[in-house]
């Protein structure tokens, strides 16, 4: 009875853990954070950028998993941080999150949409009937006019606003007896180019409330998502190539088969856009047998399981690539220090060598581990 107990409660510890995994990155903030890290002084994406380091939009492609990225920031770190050294840079800290949002970043920095255009968004706003409702120039509360929408800083705010109006829409729709608007992607940000030019006036500083930053994934869960798309209609598997923009177009698109839907507040459509982006991402299988291995031929074992040698111990705690990248990126040079005085040279990783690791790092306790 006690050895079910315990095993019902490992599984649910495992489950549990397993959900804990996913940290989603978002594209649009990774671009951000690519610039104000100072990565840009020598790295370039897409061709823009600094010319002294690797084009990181052709290194981490499609092909590419959080692993591979930890596995390739990993065995280049030595060469990386002899000339960030050399080159006087102080770097700030990095934290897991900023990984998963260059990571996301890098992967789909060659995919994304055309640039918005403002013109072609008019166009939109008024074949797909838009301002049918929402005459420019018009006074009336309901449906406003386009210059009296609140401030839209991007395509995707655009659409939360749009599908937590949706209700009202609908009904307007369906007394007018139109369609109901379908958008593409480039529809989308053209749109939103053409409204936040038409409201031509800059934001005050505090008018935008706080985003979000509530993980996707808990939304999911809290805002009823999960209800019906669980099942035969989870998601996981189902997505390919779709951008962040792509997954806010698809919940409009597809809003009038939702009919309980919840509405979103500020940030939470981008947060729900970044996770569901997150399952796109093939992961890489760790096993735990073979990371076990790997820790100590690779000379892990070496010091981080012994005392004295100043290596932390690394289990009991919760490890994925980015966690790694993160810890990785403050601690590599004393790492790197500590080779050195005893002679050895960095251990090379390949990808599937760092989810082995992982796995091995996040294996499920034994009594003999405390
Ligand atoms: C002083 C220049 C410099 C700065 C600043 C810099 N890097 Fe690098 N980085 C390099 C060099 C050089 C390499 C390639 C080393 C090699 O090929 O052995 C590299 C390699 C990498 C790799 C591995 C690419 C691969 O081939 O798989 C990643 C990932 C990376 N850097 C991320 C970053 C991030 C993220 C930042 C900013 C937070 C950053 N770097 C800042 C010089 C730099
Ligand atoms: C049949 C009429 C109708 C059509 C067509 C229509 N809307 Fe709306 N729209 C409404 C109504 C009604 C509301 C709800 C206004 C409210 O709640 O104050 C609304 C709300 C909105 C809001 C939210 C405004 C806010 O204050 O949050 C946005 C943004 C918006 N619509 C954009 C669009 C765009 C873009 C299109 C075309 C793709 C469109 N609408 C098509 C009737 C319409
Ligand atoms: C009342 C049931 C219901 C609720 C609640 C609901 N959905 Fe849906 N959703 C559907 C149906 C039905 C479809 C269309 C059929 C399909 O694609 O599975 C759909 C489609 C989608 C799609 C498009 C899938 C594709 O293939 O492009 C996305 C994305 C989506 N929903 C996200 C969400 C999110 C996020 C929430 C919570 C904020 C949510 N849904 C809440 C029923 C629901
Ligand atoms: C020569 C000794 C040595 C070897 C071999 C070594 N490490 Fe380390 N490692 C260290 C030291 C020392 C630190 C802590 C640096 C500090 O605290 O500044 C560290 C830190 C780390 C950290 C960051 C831990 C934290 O709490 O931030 C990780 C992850 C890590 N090592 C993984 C590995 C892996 C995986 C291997 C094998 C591929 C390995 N190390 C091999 C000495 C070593």
């Amino acid at each position: 009875m006690i050895v079910r107990r315990w095993a019902a409660w490992l599984l649910f510890a495992t489950v549990v853990c397993a959900w804990a995994e996913m940290l989603a990155g978002d594209a649009d903030r990774g671009r951000v954070r690519f610039r104000s890290l100072g990565c840009i002084a020598c790295h370039s994406v897409d061709g823009v950028g600094g010319g002294y380091a690797p084009d990181l939009a052709k290194r981490i492609g499609r092909e590419s998993t959080p692993a591979s990225m930890a596995a390739g920031l990993w065995n280049r770190s030595p060469f990386m941080w002899r000339m960030i050294r050399a080159r006087r840079l102080v770097l700030p800290d990095l934290e897991a999150q900023d990984f998963a949002d260059l990571y996301a970043y890098f992967y789909s920095a060659r995919f994304f949409d055309r640039a918005p255009d403002a013109s072609r968004g008019r166009q939109v706003f008024f074949e797909k009937q838009c301002g049918g409702c929402h005459v420019p120039g018009s006074s009336a509360a309901q449906p406003p006019a386009p210059e009296a929408f609140p401030p839209l800083p991007d395509a995707i705010v655009l659409l939360e606003r749009m599908w937590s109006a949706c209700g009202d829409m609908s009904e307007h729709l369906a007394r007018k007896r139109v369609r109901w608007p379908e958008l593409t992607s480039q529809q989308a940000a053209d749109l939103a180019a053409w409204l936040s030019e038409l409201s031509a006036r800059k934001l005050l500083a505090g008018e935008l409330p706080a985003a979000s930053s509530q993980p996707g994934e808990k939304l999911f869960q809290q805002k009823g998502c999960h209800g019906c798309h669980s099942g035969a209609n989870a998601f996981s598997g189902r997505f390919s190539g779709r951008t962040l923009l792509d997954f806010a177009v698809a919940m409009w698109n597809h809003a009038p088969a939702m009919r309980k839907r919840p509405a979103l507040d500020y940030g939470e459509m981008r947060q729900l856009a970044a996770w569901l982006w997150m399952l796109q991402i093939p992961e890489t299988k760790g096993d735990i047998a073979r990371g076990a291995a790997s820790f100590t031929q690779k000379g892990c074992t070496a010091c981080h399981q012994r005392a004295l040698t100043g290596a932390p111990r690394l289990t009991a705690r919760r490890w994925d690539a980015f966690t790694l990248m993160a810890h990785l990126w403050r601690q590599a040079t004393d790492m790197h220090k500590k080779l050195g005085e005893s002679h050895q040279s960095w251990p090379v990783l390949n990808a599937s060598q760092v989810a082995d690791l992982l796995a091995f790092l996040n294996r499920p306790p034994t009594p003999r581990s405390y």
